[in-house]
């Protein structure tokens, strides 16, 4: 595995905004690649000035309409603009595959400056991936570049062997959009010469991240070939929160790992990119909870009898499942409870799907006394059924039901979650105050149900607080570290 830069790409219309760019981020990156085809035409004169000024290795990128950008003037304008910034100091020219001219080409390598001969494919990820790259070089010194569209996990799991197939072989290599994050974020793993990224709001190709997250939040430039990767899978996965609790953990213990949000649309392609990538570990979230388990070679207690997993951990010989779910939801319930919760106490859950089915039997395991309510009551049964509960619907029999199991009440389905935060399933049930209310919904931080229950006066849970336990007992389970306490308590006044 080689090392990796940080290069900013800059994309103004004058070079006086591009070096302003530059300079904002200077602390952050160790190149900077100048698109001069996003110029306007009474820049161009000053190009040349352009490496000198903002004193990073540099790349001349000025890309044609014909390949994705924005220069409009012929192939012989492009070479002459080419040409004038020859001796100015730029590292690299970025020359596109097919637009070879030897002459041209001479003149860059004897002007000090090398080539990096390009493709982009914006629709996939081609089946010789490899054998493309090593067609582009044309003469030794040149860089070759390959930018691909992967449209799912196994397009991404083409190009982490493709960077494998070219171990030995000087590149770049990335992928674009939701499913490339990964190539761009491990570009020193996917043994990419660099990694492009952008300022805020100026992305030059999809899936481009700014710098500061990359050098700050993800830690781009310690990642080396002792880095240890773990992931959080899910899909969608964007939103997850989880990259900032582990990787902020991580670097306040000075650990050498990287924790990477990754979208998987296929769980066989990620399984063999995670053994490419030799993960630690990953997190995993919505809809891949189940389907994990096919995958595993062991599995603790909770995951057989939960059927979901959220936490699966290298062993030598596999795959481990285990569930923090059930861990992350009971330890705000014991600060509650100031330790131990006392048994034989009388719990409601709202919802009987995946969620429930971890609260559940997180309860029963705590000798709780469970009536589970469900929409689709026949869900309810089941559930009520494997852990030996009752049952109910919203109905007013259930309703009436829940006043003999309101010590707890535990809301684990969807409803309340952004956008319908007006939503509130249990609207006929009246507080007392002498609940304690747990929501697992933490978008908003307060659901109406929620308010609802803290007007009365009741002990209430934010759906948060068991996020973040949850991710705890998974960072400890990853690193054998305990969560740093003072991060703990900035989250816990967020
Ligand atoms: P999760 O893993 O998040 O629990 P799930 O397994 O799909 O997701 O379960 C969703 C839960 O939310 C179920 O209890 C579901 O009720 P049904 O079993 O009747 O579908 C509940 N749920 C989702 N939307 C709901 C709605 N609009 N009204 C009532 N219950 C709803």
């Amino acid at each position: 595995m080689g090392s990796s830069r940080l290069c900013l790409t800059v994309a103004e219309k004058t070079i006086e905004e591009d070096v302003k760019q530059v300079q904002k981020f200077a602390q952050h990156i160790d190149m900077v690649e100048l698109r001069a085809d996003f110029l306007e035409t009474k820049e161009y004169g000053s190009i040349p000035s352009f490496p000198k000024v903002v004193r990073f290795p540099s790349i001349l990128t000025m890309r044609s309409r014909a390949h994705g950008g924005h220069f409009l003037g012929s192939e012989r304008e492009r070479q002459r603009m080419i040409r004038m910034a020859l001796g100015a100091g730029f590292a690299f020219i970025d020359r596109e595959e097919g637009t070879e001219d030897p002459r041209l080409d001479q003149q860059i390598e004897d002007s000090g400056a090398r080539i990096i001969r390009s493709f982009h494919d914006f629709e996939g990820v081609p089946d010789d991936l490899a054998a493309r790259i090593l067609k582009l070089l044309k003469r030794k010194t040149e860089l070759p570049k390959a930018t691909v569209m992967p449209g799912n996990t196994g397009d991404l799991l083409k190009i982490a062997q493709c960077a494998q197939a070219l171990r030995n072989q000087q590149k770049i290599l990335l992928g674009m959009g939701d499913f490339g994050l990964l190539t761009r974020l491990l570009a020193p793993v996917f043994d990419s010469y660099l990694s492009y990224c952008s300022p805020p709001g100026m992305e030059t190709a999809p899936g481009h991240l700014d710098p500061e997250l990359l050098d700050t939040l993800f830690r781009f430039r310690e990642i080396d070939a002792r880095t240890e990767i773990f992931a959080v899978i899910g899909n969608p996965i964007k939103h997850s929160i989880s990259p900032q609790i582990h990787n902020k953990g991580y670097a306040d213990l000075g650990l050498n790992a990287v924790y990477v949000p990754v979208l998987v649309d296929s769980l066989r392609d990620f399984f063999q990119l995670a053994e490419i990538l030799r993960m630690g570990g990953f997190s995993v979230t919505i809809p891949h909870k189940q389907g994990v388990l096919d995958f595993l070679t062991e599995r603790d207690e909770s995951v057989t009898q939960i059927g979901a997993c959220n936490t699966v951990i290298r062993r030598q010989n596999g795959w481990e499942g285990k569930n923090t779910d059930v861990s992350g939801f009971l330890a705000p319930l014991r600060k509650v409870f100031a330790g131990e919760i006392p048994a034989g106490l009388k719990a409601t859950v709202i919802g009987a799907g995946g969620a429930a089915r971890a609260v559940v039997y997180a309860l029963v395991k705590n000798r709780f006394d469970v009536l589970i309510l469900n929409r689709t009551e026949e869900r309810a049964q089941h559930l009520a059924r494997d852990f030996r509960c009752r049952w109910g619907g919203y109905t007013a029999e259930g309703i009436t039901s829940m006043r003999g199991f309101s010590e707890l009440i535990v809301q684990t389905t969807s409803v309340g979650m952004v956008p319908n935060t007006q939503a509130d399933l249990l609207s006929d049930f009246v507080f007392t105050g002498d609940e304690i209310v747990y929501e697992l919904v933490y978008k908003p931080h307060e659901t109406k149900f929620l308010k609802r229950a803290a007007k009365a006066g009741c002990r209430i849970i934010h759906g948060l607080d068991m996020l973040y336990e949850q991710a705890y007992d998974q960072f400890f389970l990853f690193t054998g570290r305990e969560y740093p306490q003072a991060l703990r308590a900035k989250n816990n006044g967020s």
